[in-house]
């Protein structure tokens, strides 16, 4: 198994530290924060020194002493008030570069040993087309699905729809508002219902808004869907037909979607699909006290003495026995618990819904569901417009998906034909080209940062060839494609870095393992982007200084050749773990 260059420095500062009596949990290396004075730093000194009433310097001084003589570093040194900087060796470089290369999976470790993961992300409501609240949840979650397969793990990708909940009953009210003839409404006969749905997607799309519109503005219809929710719940056959055709009519649009996002679900199960397992669920809720009455209500409580923020109770049911949210997740983490392996559940969610899942964690510890399970709820920020509002069309709606990734790819087409990249294509060629680059734009852009934090969304900044963007990484692994493949047939040899742009470059993809595990273990893809990015800065500083194909030196030119085989196998797989395509060429 390959280890890190930060690895191996933090196994010899444990012996170290052990032999010093220094406390071992400060036995830690990290990337430097002034690369110009060492690799690595360790600011174990500065943190032990309170404790043992001594000058960190006085501590640091010892540390050197021990790791001087260590062949693996070129340079010890103590700065500022107790740093310790470290300068790795070349020889450690090429030996570490050696495993690296002959390592199948290019440094990430296998955490998962097989377990099962769940990822319950996208979770679009039936009838309303994905708008741009969806675009995190899909991209984000697809990312994370990917760092889990590649950390080991058994991925399992849900789409969780919101597919039995009051905006069926709002859509069959407005349905039959509209049409009160057709069959759905009608006592029960011999007659199949209809095959073909009562409304285009269109015409679906049009009437969910409307149908909602009218429920808020009235409350004899809100009442109306109400009843028409429950009677559906209950299991009334024309419903339940109609509701049938208007699902599956907006899933076809919806998969469209997640396709167009490179995304494929494992199920796309819903809400309903649990829908006989909440009254069960709910009765031993209360037999086993779990659950108390309220009001006519039934709820969890789910505080702890220790939250800082009130946690208000769960409902668990309401008098009208509806299905409610909270419930039909529980409802849904048990039949997901019985699933072989099942070690963790994530759910990439909006953080407006993090008390929601704070609520529905806790209720499921106490009732014993999943337990032992992990339940993670990886939230995320808005996607805001240039006002810093979130993102709406120009007359004020909520944008749709596709609108935004077609205006994302029209841009991306713009740019490329201004920049004369793709010039080789032929008109389909540039189509595709231009939606890897519009949709990898928008998709890294998504991903990068904090993904607690908003971000907005400006499609000309995003397409942009330079800066921190989707298209500078896909271009770097483009460039370096093409220097492969002119460089056919030459073999690369050991690693042996001479310039400090090969160091620098070979240093950054020692660190790839350490990357993917960190965005795994915080489901931060945005610590992945950043780190490709960093990446593709290297190389690029790396290529215009030294020479590749052309260098003279046959040893020289091997262990670039070998440099570059490596540095394409970290962009590609970062790319493909954040979900962005790499064009041909450009
Ligand atoms: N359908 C929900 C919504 O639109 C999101 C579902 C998220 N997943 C979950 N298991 N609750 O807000």
């Amino acid at each position: 198994m390959f280890k890190s260059p930060v690895s191996r420095v933090d196994a010899k500062l444990a012996v170290v530290f052990d032999s010093l009596g220094l406390p071992a949990h400060l036995a830690r290396a990290q990337p430097s924060d002034r690369p110009e004075l060492g690799d690595l730093q360790c600011n174990g000194a500065l943190a032990a020194a309170r404790d043992l009433r001594r000058a960190p310097r006085l501590i640091a001084d010892d540390i050197v002493a021990l790791l001087r003589n260590d062949p693996a570093f070129a340079a010890v040194e103590v700065a500022g008030p107790g740093f310790v900087n470290l300068r790795l060796s070349a020889a450690f470089l090429t030996a570490c570069a050696a495993d690296l290369v002959a390592d199948e999976r290019l440094g990430i470790a296998d955490e998962g040993r097989g377990r099962l993961v769940v990822l319950d992300f996208g979770g679009p409501n039936v009838a309303k087309p994905l708008h741009v609240g969806h675009l995190r949840s899909l991209v984000l979650g697809e990312s994370l699905r990917r760092i889990h397969a590649a950390l080991g793990w058994r991925t399992h990708a849900d789409a969780h729809l919101g597919d039995w909940g009051l905006q069926m009953g709002m859509l069959s009210a407005a349905i039959r508002h509209r049409s009160p003839g057709l069959a759905y409404f009608q006592p029960p006969s011999d007659r199949p219902y209809p095959a073909n749905p009562p409304v285009t997607l269109q015409e679906l799309e049009r009437l969910y808004p409307e149908a909602a519109a009218a429920c808020r503005a009235d409350p004899e219809r809100m009442a109306e869907a109400r009843a028409d929710t429950a009677a559906l719940q209950a299991g009334d056959p024309g419903l339940l037909a109609l509701w049938h055709a208007l699902r599956a009519l907006s899933l076809e649009a919806q998969v469209a979607d997640f396709r167009e996002l490179g995304i494929v679900f494992d199920a796309l199960d819903g809400e309903s699909d649990v829908r006989d397992a909440i009254a069960p669920l709910v009765e031993r809720m209360v037999a086993s006290g779990v659950a108390r009455h309220s009001d006519g209500a039934l709820v969890v409580d789910v505080s702890d003495p220790g939250d800082t923020h009130e946690v208000p109770p769960l409902l668990l049911a309401k008098s009208d026995g509806a299905a409610l949210y909270a419930t039909t997740d529980l409802a849904t983490l048990e039949a997901r618990a019985a699933m072989p392996g099942l070690a963790r559940v994530v759910y990439v969610v909006d953080q407006r819904q993090a008390l929601h899942f704070a609520q529905v964690f806790r209720a499921a510890g106490k009732a014993g569901i999943a337990s032992g399970v992990e339940l993670l709820h990886a939230g995320f920020g808005t996607v805001n417009g240039r006002d810093g509002k979130p993102f709406k069309t120009r007359d004020g709606g909520v944008a749709k998906l596709t609108d935004l990734l077609d205006e994302a790819v029209e841009r991306a087409t713009v740019r490329i034909g201004e920049s004369g990249y793709g010039a080789g294509l032929d008109d389909n060629g540039r189509r595709v080209f231009a939606r890897q680059v519009g949709i990898g734009a928008v998709k890294f852009a998504d991903l990068s940062g904090d993904r607690l934090s908003g971000y907005v969304f400006d499609a000309d900044r995003l397409v942009a060839f330079e800066g921190r963007t989707g298209p500078y990484l896909q271009y770097a692994c483009v460039r370096l494609r093409s220097l492969l493949e002119k460089a056919a047939g030459a073999v690369s040899g050991p690693l042996l870095p001479i310039m400090d742009e090969e160091r620098d470059l070979l240093l950054s993809c020692l660190g790839f393992g350490d990357a993917v595990s960190e965005a795994g273990r915080e489901l931060q893809s945005g610590i992945l982007a950043e780190y490709a990015f960093g990446v593709a800065q290297r190389f690029s500083r790396f290529y215009a200084a030294c020479a590749v194909i052309g260098e003279t030196d046959p040893a020289v030119r091997a262990s670039r050749l070998g440099l570059c085989l490596l540095a394409r196998g970290v962009l590609e797989t970062s790319l493909d773990l954040l979900g962005l395509d790499v064009p041909p060429r450009m």
